[in-house]
C-alpha cells in the first residue's frame, strides 16, 4: 500500500514530465510523448535562467507521469457525437462539463484577459485607482482581447456560456454575494474560454508571454498558477488556511482544464446543496473554503494526486506543500506550471518573496477590491 501511495510523488513532481518529454526517456507512460514538441531544455528554464552556475536539482531517478485519458492528447478531444440534451443532463455534472468544454492539452493558450468589476472602465464610476492596473494588462498584451466584465454583463455572459449546463447557472445566480460570484466567475470563464483571469486590483508587471520561457513548449502545459502564501512557521495555521496557498487572483489556463472542471462542479454542487438546505446566506465566513483560495488550493492538489491523471505505480507519496515550499523557480506538475511566490506575490516582504523589480515578478496584487472581505480571505494579515 505504501509503495502504491508513494507512487504519486514521482508521478507528479515537476521534473517528471520534463524528463518524459526529453528524447532519452524511454518510459512508455506518457502516451503521447512522441506527439508533443519537446522543450529544448527545461533545466535551462528552471535553473540557468535564474541561477547561473548553479547545478540543476537532483532529478528523480525513475520519473513517471501518466496523464491518463483526459490528458491523452494524441486524440484531440473534439466534442463527441451529439448527445440528446436530456441524456446529457442525466450524466454527472463533471461529465456534462467535459462534454461542453473538452480539454485539448495541445491547444494554444487563448489570448484573452478576463477581469470583472462592478462597472466597466468606460463608466465614470470605475474606481480611479484601478485604471492603472487595468491599463497595465492592455499595454503589456497588445495582441490580446482584454475584457472587463461588469456586474450587469456577467450574468448574460454566463447565461450564454453555460446555457447547456443549467445547474451551473442556477448555482451562479443563487450565490448571494458579489465576492462569491466574482470567485466563481474566474473559474467559469476560464473553463469555458480559457486565457488569463486577473483581479481588477492587480497590475501586470510582465507580459504573460514571458511568464514561462518560450523554450518551454506551450503544448507541454495547460495551466499556470502562483503561490499566495508559504508561511514556513510553526503557527502558520493561525494565519493561513493552508500551509501552501495557491492564489486565485491571477490564473492562466487553456479552456476545459480538469482542475477547472472539478472546481466548477464542486462549487455548483456545494451551492445547490446549501440552497436546498436554506443555508446559502450572506455570511462571509468561510468564503476561503467555499469559493476562495482554500478550495482552489485543495482542488489543484487533488488534481496532482489524482490517479485518473497521474501514474501511481511508482513514487514515494502524495504531492504536498513540501514540493513547493521555499521554491525560487517554477515547477511543473503534470501539465500545471507552479510559479514561485515572487511571481504573483512580489513585494510582500515575507515568505521569501522577492521585490516588485525581481525578474520573476509577474503580477502585483494590491488587495484593494472592495468586494473582497480580505480579513476573511487570509485568516490574518496582521501576521505580516
Ligand atoms: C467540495 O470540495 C471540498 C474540499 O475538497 C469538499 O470538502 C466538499 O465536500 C466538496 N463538495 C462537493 C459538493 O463535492
Ligand atoms: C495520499 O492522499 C490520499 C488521498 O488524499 C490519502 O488517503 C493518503 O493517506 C495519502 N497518502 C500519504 C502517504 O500521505
Amino acid at each position: 500500500m505504501m509503495t502504491f501511495k508513494r507512487a504519486i510523488v514521482f508521478a507528479a513532481i515537476a521534473l517528471s514530465l520534463f524528463l518524459i518529454l526529453r528524447s532519452h526517456h524511454s518510459g512508455p507512460n506518457y502516451h503521447n510523448a512522441n506527439d508533443l514538441p519537446k522543450p529544448k531544455s527545461v533545466e535551462d528554464w528552471v535553473w540557468k535562467s535564474q541561477h547561473p552556475g548553479e547545478a540543476p536539482p537532483v532529478q528523480p531517478s525513475q520519473p513517471k507521469q501518466t496523464p491518463s485519458h483526459s490528458l491523452d492528447s494524441g486524440t484531440i478531444r473534439k466534442p463527441k457525437n451529439q448527445i440528446p440534451l436530456q441524456d446529457l443532463h442525466a450524466k454527472p455534472l463533471k461529465e456534462q462539463l467535459e462534454y461542453q468544454f473538452p480539454y485539448d492539452p495541445l491547444s494554444k493558450f487563448p489570448a484573452y484577459i478576463w477581469q470583472t468589476w462592478k462597472v466597466s472602465p468606460s463608466s465614470g464610476e470605475f474606481r480611479s485607482d484601478f485604471r492603472e492596473p487595468e491599463a497595465s494588462w492592455t499595454i503589456l498584451h497588445p495582441t490580446f482581447v482584454h475584457e472587463v466584465i461588469s456586474d450587469d454583463v456577467a450574468p448574460h455572459l454566463m447565461q450564454h456560456l453555460y446555457a447547456s449546463v443549467p445547474e451551473v447557472l442556477e448555482a451562479y445566480n443563487a450565490l448571494p454575494l458579489p465576492v462569491l460570484k466574482a470567485d466563481f466567475f474566474r473559474y467559469l470563464i476560464l473553463l469555458a474560454r480559457g486565457g488569463i483571469y486577473s483581479d481588477i486590483d492587480t497590475t501586470a508587471l510582465k507580459s504573460a508571454t514571458e511568464w514561462v520561457p518560450s523554450s518551454v513548449s506551450r503544448s507541454s502545459y495547460g495551466m499556470v498558477v502562483g503561490i499566495e502564501a508559504d508561511p514556513d512557521r510553526e503557527d502558520w495555521a493561525d494565519w493561513y488556511s493552508r500551509r501552501i496557498q495557491f492564489c486565485q487572483w491571477t490564473i492562466q489556463s487553456k479552456p476545459g482544464h480538469p482542475v477547472l472542471r472539478d472546481i466548477v462542479a464542486n462549487i455548483t454542487q456545494e451551492t445547490l446543496k446549501r440552497k436546498a438546505l436554506g443555508t446559502l446566506d450572506k455570511n462571509t465566513k468561510n468564503i476561503v473554503e467555499f469559493t476562495g483560495p482554500a478550495i482552489w488550493t485543495d482542488t489543484v492538489f487533488k488534481f496532482f494526486n489524482d490517479p485518473e491523471y497521474f501514474d501511481m505505480s511508482t513514487g514515494t507519496g502524495n504531492i504536498t506543500f513540501k514540493e513547493f515550499t521555499g521554491m525560487k523557480s517554477a515547477k511543473k506538475v503534470g501539465d500545471v506550471v507552479v510559479l514561485p511566490i515572487t511571481s504573483f506575490s512580489p513585494g510582500v516582504r515575507q515568505m521569501g518573496a522577492g521585490e516588485d523589480d525581481d525578474p520573476m515578478a509577474f503580477v502585483k496584487h494590491h488587495f484593494e477590491g472592495s468586494w473582497k472581505p480580505e480579513s476573511e480571505r487570509h485568516i490574518g494579515d496582521t501576521a505580516h
